[in-house]
């Protein structure tokens, strides 16, 4: 796993946005996987910064997300629909029908998980998956278990997840839904790349388990070590158990050692 750590959030946020950009000025047709949460606000931030200052052709661009709570949609401010409108779509010029994401109302949810992985294969797969990782380890919202789901379905949400995603619903975990809805493992395995990026103190074990501890469904994220092209982009907090390690690009880079 090539694994780049930053002095600050800001600064992952920037090298990050860079780096997509750089990608989509490469591939103007470009398939975008998206993740949600707080830690891709910095970087949607930084994106749209740059984007309104003309820089990015966003026409032919397509992104499909991560995942999405069930019940919600357009209109609920807690909707991942809503976060991504507010934090991104809003503000760049994609073309609508490139916009994909999961439809938390559906009234059949396995139906809309079957059309959300036809989307996907249409539009060629993805070809850079951006993710977080949940405290636990999860991403999406494939949550740890004795097992793991490969394909976009229906997840029961744990009682961390719903409390770190409380901030969404007023700071009341009661009011996070107990379901999602998520790509699966295979979804995000079969992207063309992957890029992983952890911010603070709080994901430090999730990240070290991720890196350095067995592939095991109770640690979802560490399935990643079987994936050849995968980068992890992490702030000094996120880093802290991985001290040892080089480091690809590191926020020490050009310091005198010691
Ligand atoms: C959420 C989302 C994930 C996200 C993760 C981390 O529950 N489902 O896609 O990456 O948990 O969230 P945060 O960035 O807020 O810590």
């Amino acid at each position: 796993m090539n694994i780049e750590r930053f002095e600050n959030e800001d600064a992952l946020a920037a090298a990050l946005a860079t780096r997509l950009i750089e990608a989509i000025s490469r591939n103007p047709r470009i398939v975008l996987g998206l993740p949600t949460g707080r830690t891709p606000v910095a970087l949607y931030r930084e994106i749209r910064s740059r984007s309104q200052r003309g820089h990015v052709d966003w026409s032919q661009v397509r992104t499909f997300n991560l995942d999405e709570f069930v019940g919600l949609g357009a209109g609920d401010s807690g909707s991942y629909r809503s976060y991504m409108q507010a934090e991104l779509f809003n503000h760049v010029r994609m073309t609508p029908e490139h916009i994909g994401l999961l439809d938390g109302r559906a009234p059949n949810l396995a139906a809309e998980c079957a059309r959300y992985e036809c989307a996907i294969e249409q539009a060629g797969g993805i070809d850079l998956q951006i993710l977080g990782i949940g405290a636990n380890g999860h991403i999406g919202f494939n949550e740890p278990g004795e097992s793991l789901q490969a394909e976009t379905h229906v997840a029961e949400l744990r009682a961390e997840t719903r409390r770190s995603n409380a901030g969404l619903f007023g700071g009341d975990s009661n009011r996070v839904p107990s379901h999602a809805l998520s790509m699966g493992m295979a979804t995000i395995l079969h992207a063309r790349e992957i890029v992983l990026m952890a911010t603070g103190e709080e994901k430090q074990a999730a990240v070290a388990g991720m890196v350095d501890g067995p592939i095991t469904t109770r640690l979802p994220a560490s399935f990643l070590q079987l994936y050849p092209r995968v980068t992890a982009m992490l702030d000094r907090g996120a880093a802290q158990r991985l001290a040892d390690r080089a480091f690809g690009v590191s926020a020490d880079a050009g310091q005198a050692p010691g």
